[in-house]
């Protein structure tokens, strides 16, 4: 069942989302996208590997995210379609949709802040025929976006991914709405986002489709939920522990040994709530033992830097480097059912029939 996301066509109704830092970049991307589903880069500060991030950060990740684009879409062999995850908050924001978009990326994701710029940052790559989406946690932020490209664009979302407050990473929630998350949660946004596209639907006369992501357990359940409206689901946590992601070894073992329980909603210093294993780092944060951070790059553009007790994106990278003691592990609140190594094929293939069954 292939869905339309502007003018490009998706074989499969599944995404994978986006995991910063270094989780999901070229490799894990297009190893789902060749099997036919939007495998997603995440332009966060993703030249960290680069031999001259420390120099010249930015320059750095813009040249990754180049090659990475670029990679990935050699690994998707036409199959399926490549994203960026580009996060409103970042400094390098527009920086980092343009280079996507020239280096070919078939689609551009936004979230972290409303992206109410996108559509006038993607029009100045006038080659481009990239999908737009946002990432939104409730029908009020979609009827908003929806609002402003209509109105400085002429244009509507491509798609939308509906985040629900299972979601790893940063959440559009507030701490206790993000602990307290259900299941069910999701099919309730889901309903409040149809009805807050549906008059863009009508004046654009055009569907505009939503993926539900967060916590989504498997193919069964995306299949009803898409009975329900959505277009598909994304996934994320269960992309980690697979032989093509991009996280290290180290981080996938973290993830693999992690209970339910051991997942817990922390402040994050841009001033929203994240979900991530509770490590020691989160441990000292909580007790108010952490000293701040240092070396700050200004990478975050909403950073509450000085009164900060770490580096959201230095810890970020010692995760990715298997350091528990600072590391900050982000990971979906089902991260309980992540027991073993996989592979994407096997993930993407489970979800299929289970999906196909449940139809
Ligand atoms: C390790 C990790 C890192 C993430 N990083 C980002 C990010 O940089 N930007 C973003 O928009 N979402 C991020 N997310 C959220 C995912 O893209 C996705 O929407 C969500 O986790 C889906 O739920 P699931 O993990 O339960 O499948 C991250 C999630 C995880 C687990």
């Amino acid at each position: 069942m292939a869905v339309t996301l502007g003018g490009k066509t998706l074989s499969l109704p599944i995404l994978q989302g986006g995991m910063g830092i270094g989780i999901s970049l070229d490799r894990l991307a297009g190893a789902v996208a060749a099997k036919g589903g939007m495998g997603t880069i995440s332009t966060a500060a993703c030249g960290f590997l680069e031999p001259d991030y420390r120099q010249d950060h930015q320059r750095a990740n813009l040249r990754a995210l180049d090659r990475q684009v670029r990679r990935a879409k050699e690994l998707a062999r036409g199959a399926g379609l490549v994203a960026v995850n580009a996060m409103v908050a970042t400094a390098q924001y527009a920086d980092s949709v343009r280079t996507a978009l020239r280096a070919g990326v078939d689609a551009v994701v936004s979230g972290a802040g409303l992206p109410l710029q996108l559509p006038v940052i993607a029009a100045q790559v006038p080659d481009s025929t990239a999908a737009l989406a946002p990432i939104v946690s409730s029908g009020r932020a979609a009827a908003l976006i929806c609002k402003a490209w209509d109105k400085r664009c002429a244009r509507v979302p491509d798609f939308v991914v509906l985040e629900g407050p299972l979601a790893g990473g940063h959440l559009g929630f507030s701490p206790e709405q993000a602990q307290a998350g259900r299941p069910d949660v999701l099919e309730r946004l889901l309903h409040e986002v149809r009805e807050a596209l549906a008059p863009f639907r009508e004046k654009y006369r055009r569907d505009i489709p939503v993926f539900v992501a967060g916590g989504v357990e498997n193919g069964g359940q995306m299949a009803r939920l898409m009975k329900q409206g959505a277009a598909g689901a994304q996934f994320a946590t269960q992309f980690i522990a697979t032989e093509e992601c991009d996280a290290t070894q180290d981080y996938k073992d973290a993830l693999i040994r992690a209970r339910c329980e051991d997942a817990v909603i922390v402040k994050s210093p841009v001033g929203m709530p994240g979900r991530a294993l509770r490590s020691p780092l989160v441990r000292r944060v909580e007790a108010g033992v952490q000293p701040g951070p240092e070396g700050c790059i200004g990478c975050l553009v909403p950073c509450k830097k000085l009164n900060s007790p770490y580096c959201i994106s230095q810890a970020l990278i010692a995760a990715w480097h298997g350091d528990w003691e600072n590391g900050l592990f982000f990971c979906g609140a089902n991260v309980g059912q992540v027991d073993a190594m996989s592979t994407v094929e096997k993930q993407m293939d489970q979800i299929i029939k289970e999906w196909r069954a449940a139809q």
